[in-house]
Protein backbone atom coordinates (compact mmCIF):
# COMPACT_ATOMS: atom_id res chain seq x y z
CA UNK A 1 0.00 0.00 0.00
CA UNK A 2 1.37 3.58 -0.76
CA UNK A 3 1.83 6.25 1.39
CA UNK A 4 -1.17 7.93 0.60
CA UNK A 5 -3.31 4.96 0.75
CA UNK A 6 -2.59 4.20 4.11
CA UNK A 7 -3.34 7.59 5.27
CA UNK A 8 -7.01 7.06 3.36
CA UNK A 9 -7.24 3.85 4.80
CA UNK A 10 -6.29 5.13 8.76
CA UNK A 11 -8.86 8.13 7.62
CA UNK A 12 -11.56 6.04 7.06
CA UNK A 13 -11.51 4.67 10.87
CA UNK A 14 -11.33 8.29 12.62
CA UNK A 15 -14.62 9.44 14.43
CA UNK A 16 -15.36 12.71 16.27
CA UNK A 17 -15.25 12.42 19.86
CA UNK A 18 -18.28 12.53 22.08
CA UNK A 19 -20.18 15.80 21.93
CA UNK A 20 -20.57 18.86 23.74
CA UNK A 21 -18.54 19.16 27.08
CA UNK A 22 -16.87 16.24 29.08
CA UNK A 23 -18.25 17.84 32.28
CA UNK A 24 -21.90 19.15 33.18
CA UNK A 25 -20.32 22.91 33.45
CA UNK A 26 -22.05 23.11 36.80
CA UNK A 27 -19.26 20.78 37.36
CA UNK A 28 -15.78 21.78 37.07
CA UNK A 29 -14.83 23.72 39.79
CA UNK A 30 -12.29 26.99 38.67
CA UNK A 31 -8.58 27.40 39.75
CA UNK A 32 -5.81 25.27 39.16
CA UNK A 33 -4.97 22.28 40.02
CA UNK A 34 -2.50 23.13 42.70
CA UNK A 35 -5.41 25.61 44.39
CA UNK A 36 -8.12 22.65 44.14
CA UNK A 37 -5.82 20.44 46.32
CA UNK A 38 -4.93 22.99 48.69
CA UNK A 39 -8.84 23.58 48.93
CA UNK A 40 -9.42 19.98 49.52
CA UNK A 41 -6.67 19.50 51.63
CA UNK A 42 -8.30 21.55 54.52
CA UNK A 43 -10.63 19.98 56.86
CA UNK A 44 -13.27 22.69 56.44
CA UNK A 45 -13.68 21.97 52.61
CA UNK A 46 -16.91 18.85 51.98
CA UNK A 47 -15.39 16.27 49.77
CA UNK A 48 -17.99 17.00 47.10
CA UNK A 49 -17.93 14.50 44.22
CA UNK A 50 -17.70 17.66 41.83
CA UNK A 51 -14.95 18.61 43.40
CA UNK A 52 -13.31 15.36 43.55
CA UNK A 53 -14.12 15.36 39.85
CA UNK A 54 -12.81 18.24 39.07
CA UNK A 55 -9.48 17.07 40.68
CA UNK A 56 -9.42 13.83 38.69
CA UNK A 57 -9.96 15.78 34.96
CA UNK A 58 -7.52 18.51 36.41
CA UNK A 59 -5.02 15.77 37.80
CA UNK A 60 -5.87 14.02 34.42
CA UNK A 61 -4.56 17.30 32.21
CA UNK A 62 -1.31 17.83 34.14
CA UNK A 63 -0.36 14.18 33.87
CA UNK A 64 -0.51 14.76 29.65
CA UNK A 65 0.24 18.14 30.11
CA UNK A 66 2.54 18.53 32.83
CA UNK A 67 3.56 22.54 31.96
CA UNK A 68 -0.03 23.10 32.46
CA UNK A 69 -0.04 22.91 36.47
CA UNK A 70 -0.08 26.62 36.50
CA UNK A 71 -2.75 27.34 34.48
CA UNK A 72 -6.41 27.41 35.13
CA UNK A 73 -6.99 24.95 32.23
CA UNK A 74 -10.45 25.80 30.68
CA UNK A 75 -13.19 23.72 30.37
CA UNK A 76 -12.91 23.60 26.64
CA UNK A 77 -9.23 22.50 26.82
CA UNK A 78 -10.65 19.79 29.37
CA UNK A 79 -12.95 18.79 27.12
CA UNK A 80 -10.25 18.59 23.97
CA UNK A 81 -8.19 16.40 25.48
CA UNK A 82 -10.78 14.01 26.93
CA UNK A 83 -11.55 13.67 22.98
CA UNK A 84 -8.15 13.19 22.27
CA UNK A 85 -8.17 10.06 24.79
CA UNK A 86 -11.43 8.74 23.87
CA UNK A 87 -10.34 8.59 20.14
CA UNK A 88 -6.74 7.38 21.07
CA UNK A 89 -7.17 4.11 19.01
CA UNK A 90 -9.43 4.44 16.06
CA UNK A 91 -8.05 8.04 15.77
CA UNK A 92 -9.60 11.58 15.02
CA UNK A 93 -9.53 14.80 13.52
CA UNK A 94 -8.32 16.12 16.96
CA UNK A 95 -5.04 14.42 16.76
CA UNK A 96 -4.30 14.85 13.08
CA UNK A 97 -0.68 15.24 13.34
CA UNK A 98 -0.31 14.85 16.72
CA UNK A 99 1.52 11.69 16.64
CA UNK A 100 3.70 12.17 19.76
CA UNK A 101 0.66 12.84 21.53
CA UNK A 102 -1.55 9.65 20.24
CA UNK A 103 2.01 7.61 21.23
CA UNK A 104 1.85 8.94 24.78
CA UNK A 105 -2.06 8.53 25.24
CA UNK A 106 -2.09 4.88 23.78
CA UNK A 107 1.44 4.09 26.11
CA UNK A 108 -0.23 5.33 29.35
CA UNK A 109 -3.83 3.92 28.14
CA UNK A 110 -4.52 1.69 30.91
CA UNK A 111 -3.75 3.96 33.54
CA UNK A 112 -5.31 7.36 31.91
CA UNK A 113 -8.39 5.18 31.80
CA UNK A 114 -8.41 4.29 35.35
CA UNK A 115 -8.52 7.73 36.28
CA UNK A 116 -10.70 9.34 33.84
CA UNK A 117 -14.06 6.86 35.00
CA UNK A 118 -14.89 9.76 37.53
CA UNK A 119 -17.98 8.38 38.75
CA UNK A 120 -15.95 5.38 39.99
CA UNK A 121 -12.47 7.12 40.61
CA UNK A 122 -14.32 9.94 42.79
CA UNK A 123 -16.59 6.86 44.54
CA UNK A 124 -13.09 5.25 45.44
CA UNK A 125 -11.76 8.90 46.69
CA UNK A 126 -14.85 9.35 48.83
CA UNK A 127 -14.37 6.43 50.59
CA UNK A 128 -10.74 7.16 50.91
CA UNK A 129 -11.13 10.17 52.48
CA UNK A 130 -13.90 8.43 55.16
CA UNK A 131 -10.74 6.31 56.66
CA UNK A 132 -10.09 6.76 59.84
CA UNK A 133 -6.24 7.40 60.38
CA UNK A 134 -3.84 9.06 62.61
CA UNK A 135 -3.80 12.64 63.06
CA UNK A 136 -1.08 15.54 63.86
CA UNK A 137 0.93 13.08 66.65
CA UNK A 138 0.95 9.35 64.55
CA UNK A 139 3.06 10.63 61.45
CA UNK A 140 1.73 8.96 58.28
CA UNK A 141 3.40 6.72 55.85
CA UNK A 142 0.97 5.82 52.90
CA UNK A 143 1.40 3.17 50.40
CA UNK A 144 -0.31 2.73 46.93
CA UNK A 145 0.19 -0.45 45.20
CA UNK A 146 -0.37 -0.55 41.52
CA UNK A 147 -0.35 3.31 41.77
CA UNK A 148 -0.72 4.20 37.87
CA UNK A 149 -1.35 7.71 37.38
CA UNK A 150 -0.96 8.12 41.16
CA UNK A 151 -4.78 9.57 42.02
CA UNK A 152 -4.84 7.43 45.45
CA UNK A 153 -1.85 8.61 46.26
CA UNK A 154 -3.18 12.27 45.96
CA UNK A 155 -6.12 10.98 47.50
CA UNK A 156 -4.01 10.01 51.04
CA UNK A 157 -2.50 13.25 50.52
CA UNK A 158 -5.60 14.65 50.95
CA UNK A 159 -6.64 12.25 53.57
CA UNK A 160 -3.54 12.81 55.58
CA UNK A 161 -4.03 16.61 55.07
CA UNK A 162 -7.59 16.28 56.53
CA UNK A 163 -6.65 14.19 59.79
CA UNK A 164 -4.15 17.24 60.41
CA UNK A 165 -0.82 15.91 59.27
CA UNK A 166 1.09 18.35 57.77
CA UNK A 167 3.59 16.52 55.78
CA UNK A 168 2.87 12.45 55.10
CA UNK A 169 5.19 10.07 53.46
CA UNK A 170 3.46 8.47 50.49
CA UNK A 171 4.96 5.91 47.91
CA UNK A 172 3.28 4.34 44.77
CA UNK A 173 4.73 1.05 43.31
CA UNK A 174 3.89 1.11 39.71
CA UNK A 175 5.79 -1.65 37.12
CA UNK A 176 4.66 0.19 33.79
CA UNK A 177 7.80 2.31 33.91
CA UNK A 178 6.54 4.63 31.33
CA UNK A 179 3.97 5.71 34.02
CA UNK A 180 5.91 5.04 36.84
CA UNK A 181 8.21 7.71 35.65
CA UNK A 182 5.46 10.33 34.65
CA UNK A 183 3.34 9.83 38.23
CA UNK A 184 6.76 10.05 40.23
CA UNK A 185 7.10 13.40 38.44
CA UNK A 186 4.22 14.68 38.56
CA UNK A 187 3.51 13.66 42.20
CA UNK A 188 7.01 15.42 43.12
CA UNK A 189 6.26 18.83 40.72
CA UNK A 190 3.44 18.61 43.02
CA UNK A 191 5.85 17.42 46.45
CA UNK A 192 3.09 14.96 47.03
CA UNK A 193 4.62 11.96 47.24
CA UNK A 194 6.72 9.41 44.81
CA UNK A 195 6.39 6.52 42.75
CA UNK A 196 9.21 3.96 42.19
CA UNK A 197 8.89 1.91 39.34
CA UNK A 198 8.80 -1.46 41.06
CA UNK A 199 7.10 -4.89 40.75
CA UNK A 200 4.50 -5.44 44.01
CA UNK A 201 4.31 -8.70 44.43
CA UNK A 202 8.24 -8.66 45.37
CA UNK A 203 8.68 -9.20 48.87
CA UNK A 204 11.87 -6.92 48.35
CA UNK A 205 9.94 -4.04 46.40
CA UNK A 206 9.28 -3.17 50.35
CA UNK A 207 12.83 -3.24 51.48
CA UNK A 208 13.92 0.59 52.18
CA UNK A 209 10.95 2.07 53.37
CA UNK A 210 10.62 4.40 56.04
CA UNK A 211 10.14 3.09 59.71
CA UNK A 212 7.05 2.68 61.70
CA UNK A 213 3.50 1.85 61.54
CA UNK A 214 1.80 2.11 57.70
CA UNK A 215 -1.03 4.11 58.10
CA UNK A 216 -2.92 3.45 54.75
CA UNK A 217 -2.59 1.37 51.73
CA UNK A 218 -4.67 1.60 48.72
CA UNK A 219 -4.59 -1.27 46.43
CA UNK A 220 -6.87 -1.34 43.52
CA UNK A 221 -5.39 -4.23 41.40
CA UNK A 222 -8.61 -6.11 41.09
CA UNK A 223 -10.29 -7.43 38.10
CA UNK A 224 -14.13 -6.71 36.67
CA UNK A 225 -16.57 -8.71 37.89
CA UNK A 226 -17.23 -12.09 37.26
CA UNK A 227 -13.70 -12.68 36.24
CA UNK A 228 -10.78 -14.92 37.99
CA UNK A 229 -8.66 -13.26 40.65
CA UNK A 230 -5.62 -13.77 38.78
CA UNK A 231 -6.12 -11.61 35.97
CA UNK A 232 -5.12 -8.91 37.80
CA UNK A 233 -2.06 -9.56 40.92
CA UNK A 234 -4.25 -8.43 44.00
CA UNK A 235 -3.67 -12.33 46.01
CA UNK A 236 0.27 -11.85 44.74
CA UNK A 237 0.79 -7.98 45.86
CA UNK A 238 -1.12 -8.81 49.43
CA UNK A 239 0.88 -11.33 49.70
CA UNK A 240 4.07 -9.94 49.31
CA UNK A 241 2.64 -6.82 51.51
CA UNK A 242 2.02 -8.69 54.52
CA UNK A 243 5.29 -10.86 54.20
CA UNK A 244 7.62 -7.73 54.04
CA UNK A 245 5.35 -5.22 56.87
CA UNK A 246 3.10 -7.92 58.27
CA UNK A 247 3.74 -6.45 62.12
CA UNK A 248 3.55 -2.39 60.77
CA UNK A 249 0.00 -3.61 58.98
CA UNK A 250 -1.82 -3.75 62.46
CA UNK A 251 -3.91 -0.69 62.81
CA UNK A 252 -3.77 0.47 58.73
CA UNK A 253 -6.64 2.04 56.97
CA UNK A 254 -6.93 0.01 53.89
CA UNK A 255 -8.91 0.81 50.52
CA UNK A 256 -10.49 -1.19 49.63
CA UNK A 257 -11.75 -2.27 53.09
CA UNK A 258 -12.09 -5.63 52.07
CA UNK A 259 -12.88 -7.62 49.05
CA UNK A 260 -15.33 -10.47 48.30
CA UNK A 261 -14.61 -13.25 45.96
CA UNK A 262 -16.71 -16.81 45.03
CA UNK A 263 -16.83 -20.47 43.25
CA UNK A 264 -18.27 -19.82 39.63
CA UNK A 265 -21.86 -20.44 41.11
CA UNK A 266 -21.72 -18.31 44.11
CA UNK A 267 -22.32 -21.12 46.92
CA UNK A 268 -19.28 -20.43 48.12
CA UNK A 269 -17.47 -16.84 49.63
CA UNK A 270 -14.65 -15.75 50.82
CA UNK A 271 -13.89 -12.22 52.79
CA UNK A 272 -10.29 -11.11 52.16
CA UNK A 273 -10.07 -8.40 54.88
CA UNK A 274 -6.71 -6.97 57.13
CA UNK A 275 -7.56 -10.22 59.59
CA UNK A 276 -6.42 -12.47 56.98
CA UNK A 277 -4.29 -10.53 54.96
CA UNK A 278 -6.17 -10.16 52.56
CA UNK A 279 -6.02 -14.01 51.46
CA UNK A 280 -9.14 -15.37 52.85
CA UNK A 281 -9.93 -17.39 56.30
CA UNK A 282 -8.89 -20.79 54.76
CA UNK A 283 -12.61 -21.85 55.93
CA UNK A 284 -14.15 -23.94 52.96
CA UNK A 285 -11.20 -22.69 50.81
CA UNK A 286 -10.50 -25.64 48.62
CA UNK A 287 -8.96 -23.97 45.78
CA UNK A 288 -5.84 -21.42 45.21
CA UNK A 289 -7.57 -17.75 45.85
CA UNK A 290 -6.36 -16.86 42.36
CA UNK A 291 -9.16 -19.16 40.30
CA UNK A 292 -11.95 -17.61 42.75
CA UNK A 293 -14.30 -14.57 40.83
CA UNK A 294 -14.28 -11.21 41.58
CA UNK A 295 -17.66 -9.85 43.26
CA UNK A 296 -17.58 -7.10 45.61
CA UNK A 297 -15.55 -4.28 47.27
CA UNK A 298 -15.90 -2.84 51.03
CA UNK A 299 -15.85 0.70 50.67
CA UNK A 300 -17.05 3.36 53.49
CA UNK A 301 -18.34 0.36 55.66
CA UNK A 302 -20.91 -0.58 52.56
CA UNK A 303 -20.08 -4.23 50.34
CA UNK A 304 -21.08 -3.18 47.14
CA UNK A 305 -20.58 -5.23 43.70
CA UNK A 306 -17.56 -3.71 41.55
CA UNK A 307 -19.58 -3.04 38.67
CA UNK A 308 -22.25 -0.49 40.91
CA UNK A 309 -18.94 1.05 42.17
CA UNK A 310 -19.47 4.93 41.34
CA UNK A 311 -23.42 3.96 39.94
CA UNK A 312 -24.73 6.80 42.15
CA UNK A 313 -22.45 9.63 40.51
CA UNK A 314 -23.12 8.69 37.01
CA UNK A 315 -23.83 12.32 36.44
CA UNK A 316 -20.33 13.85 37.12
CA UNK A 317 -19.54 13.28 33.04
CA UNK A 318 -21.97 14.09 30.71
CA UNK A 319 -24.08 11.78 29.27
CA UNK A 320 -22.39 11.63 25.73
CA UNK A 321 -19.08 10.80 26.99
CA UNK A 322 -19.88 8.05 29.63
CA UNK A 323 -19.70 4.78 28.17
CA UNK A 324 -16.20 6.14 26.30
CA UNK A 325 -14.66 7.17 29.62
CA UNK A 326 -15.99 4.64 32.03
CA UNK A 327 -13.93 1.82 32.01
CA UNK A 328 -12.53 1.13 35.20
CA UNK A 329 -14.62 -2.19 35.97
C1 LIG B 1 -6.30 -0.90 37.97
S1 LIG B 1 -4.86 0.10 37.86
C2 LIG B 1 -5.12 1.23 39.20
C3 LIG B 1 -4.22 2.45 39.15
C4 LIG B 1 -4.47 3.49 40.25
N1 LIG B 1 -4.18 2.96 41.57
C5 LIG B 1 -5.88 4.01 40.17
O1 LIG B 1 -6.67 3.67 41.06
O2 LIG B 1 -6.20 4.74 39.25
C6 LIG B 1 -3.62 -1.01 38.44
C7 LIG B 1 -2.20 -0.54 38.23
O3 LIG B 1 -1.35 -1.50 38.83
C8 LIG B 1 -0.22 -1.69 38.01
N2 LIG B 1 0.35 -3.01 38.34
C9 LIG B 1 -0.12 -4.22 37.94
N3 LIG B 1 0.65 -5.20 38.43
C10 LIG B 1 1.62 -4.61 39.20
C11 LIG B 1 2.70 -5.10 39.95
N4 LIG B 1 2.95 -6.41 40.06
N5 LIG B 1 3.50 -4.21 40.58
C12 LIG B 1 3.27 -2.88 40.48
N6 LIG B 1 2.25 -2.36 39.76
C13 LIG B 1 1.43 -3.21 39.13
C14 LIG B 1 -0.76 -1.55 36.61
O4 LIG B 1 0.28 -1.26 35.68
C15 LIG B 1 -1.78 -0.44 36.78
O5 LIG B 1 -1.20 0.82 36.55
Amino acid sequence: MNDDLRVLALRLLERKPPPGPVLPPRVLAPGTLPALIKTLARPQTPPDPALLASLCLKYFYAYVHPDSLGTDVSLDALTHLAGQFARRRGGAPQLAGQGDLRRFLLHHGFALQMLVDLPKTVHLLTALLTLAVPGRQGGFLGLDLGAGTGILLLGQYLLARRAGCPAPTLVGFEHQPQVAGRADALLAALGLGRVRRADATRVGTFAGLPDGPVACVTNETLPSAGRRLYKEPFPAISAALYAALGPRLTATAFLPEAVWVSDRAGRNWLRLAPDNAFAGDGAGQDRPLRLAFMRDVELAGERIPVARVGEGLAGLLAAPWRESLCRRW
